[in-house]
């Protein structure tokens, strides 16, 4: 990949917020080419083979909620074959037992394709012994399983992408209609992280745009309802900090994105589609220097967060509501206005907010959203001895 040096950035504490990087071409070729060495150049080039590097440790999430089948499998197409992939549905078993469906597709596919991947269900027994096992009860509701929810699908995904051994973890979610663009994504992945000069980075997407159909022609829409409202409360909240006001956050729901695992370790995590938004909370409180740090080797080596902009246009399963886009704000906007570090003049902005969308009353709190501290929390080896890797794909940790 050929793409922006990631020059300026806003730092809060060790945490780093690069500006969005631009991609000038998808492929940066094989080799190092010596025309990047100058220190002057803008563009970076990033070989093929620091690529394939990445990939190879890199498991990839898919979180899965009845969706198409036809779209899960061009979204397991798009996946490079070193990745490996995690499919951790939620899908229906009655009246269709859709997780049968989807697990034999993905058991076929992968077996025409060659490739190594692992499937679970989130609600499974065996989902939840591991993280029982493991000391980790903070994901299990009254059923004595892994509760319903994007997040917590996420959740056990990136505790399987660890114990299967990889060092990094990304996200793609199942509904793309394009395998293109989820062949990007992963590439973009593997970009970010390679820049990482800590053990600790993160890269978010931040998509090209999203095409609509407006009066009978095609429309790039460059942002949703919810994260242009989302990026601009917590570019607030983070010019609170620095003094400065800014508008290098554009990646506040960014649904793709992937973490280097001790980072993934590191943060506590919010329920549902909050889980995007507070990553940045859970950055700003651990490792900002406001409240005290958990982490003092966190804090020493600091954060990196890249923020990359795809070529691709993002094509997904659109058919959600008004109820869904004004529950992902309440979410969003919640997860700030109930941090600890939230400035009170902030909170007044965003509930004044929530009311004129009419999402809350007049005065009223936005809903708080319940939370899970760090996965470092989890005790691995006993987690680990819970699984029956068979069960589950086609992948033995080595
Ligand atoms: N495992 C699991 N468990 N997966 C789930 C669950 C669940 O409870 N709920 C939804 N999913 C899966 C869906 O099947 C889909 O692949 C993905 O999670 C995203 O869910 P959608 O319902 O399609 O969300 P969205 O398109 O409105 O929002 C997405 O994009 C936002 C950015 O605009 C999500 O990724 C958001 O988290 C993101 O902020």
């Amino acid at each position: 990949m050929r793409l922006e040096i990631p020059t300026s950035a806003e730092r809060f504490g060790a945490n780093l917020f690069y500006k969005v990087q631009k991609i000038y071409e998808l492929d940066g070729g094989h080799g190092v080419d010596s025309e990047f060495e100058s220190r002057y150049h803008v563009i970076q080039q990033i070989p093929y083979e620091r690529i394939h590097e990445i990939e190879k440790d890199l498991a990839i999430v898919i979180p899965v909620k009845d969706e198409r089948l036809r779209l899960l499998e061009g979204v397991l197409c798009g996946i490079p074959h070193d990745c490996l992939p995690i499919i951790l549905s939620n899908s229906k078993s009655e009246p269709i037992d859709r997780f049968r469906m989807e697990r034999s597709m993905v058991d076929t596919f992968c077996r025409y394709a060659k490739k190594k991947y692992i499937i679970a269900h989130q609600r499974s027994p065996e989902i939840a012994r591991l993280f029982l096992e493991g000391g980790y009860p903070h994901l299990i509701d009254e059923e004595g399983l892994v509760r319903h929810g994007k997040a917590e699908g996420m959740l056990a995904g990136i505790a399987l992408a660890n114990l299967a051994g990889k060092k990094y973890v990304g996200f793609i979610d199942s509904d793309n209609y394009f395998p293109g663009a989820v062949f990007e994504y992963v590439r973009i992945f593997s970009a970010g992280l390679s820049q990482g000069k800590t053990p600790y980075s993160m890269v978010r997407i931040q998509w090209h745009s999203k095409p609509k159909i407006v009066e009978n022609d095609l429309f790039f829409a460059k942002w949703g309802r919810v994260s242009r409202i989302t990026n601009q409360y917590l570019n607030q909240f983070l010019g609170h900090f620095t003094g400065y006001e800014t508008e290098v956050l554009r990646t506040g729901n960014a649904g793709e994105h992937a973490l280097s695992m001790p980072l993934a370790l590191s943060l506590d995590y919010s329920t549902g589609f909050s889980v995007e938004t507070h990553h940045f909370v859970s950055m700003m409180e651990k490792f900002g220097g406001v409240m005290p740090a958990p982490f003092p080797e966190i804090m020493k080596s600091g954060v990196e967060i890249f923020q990359i902009e795809s070529r691709n246009p993002h094509l997904h399963e659109v058919a959600k509501g008004d109820d869904h886009i004004n529950e992902m704000i309440e979410y969003s906007l919640s997860v700030l206005w109930h941090s600890a570090i939230c400035p009170a003049n902030l909170k007044t902005e965003i509930s004044t907010e929530l009311n004129r969308l009419k999402i809350i009353r007049k005065n009223a709190s936005p809903v708080k959203l319940r939370q899970y501290p760090v996965l470092s929390d989890i005790d691995f080896e006993a987690a680990g001895r819970t699984i029956d890797w068979s069960q589950h794909g086609n992948y033995i940790p080595a």
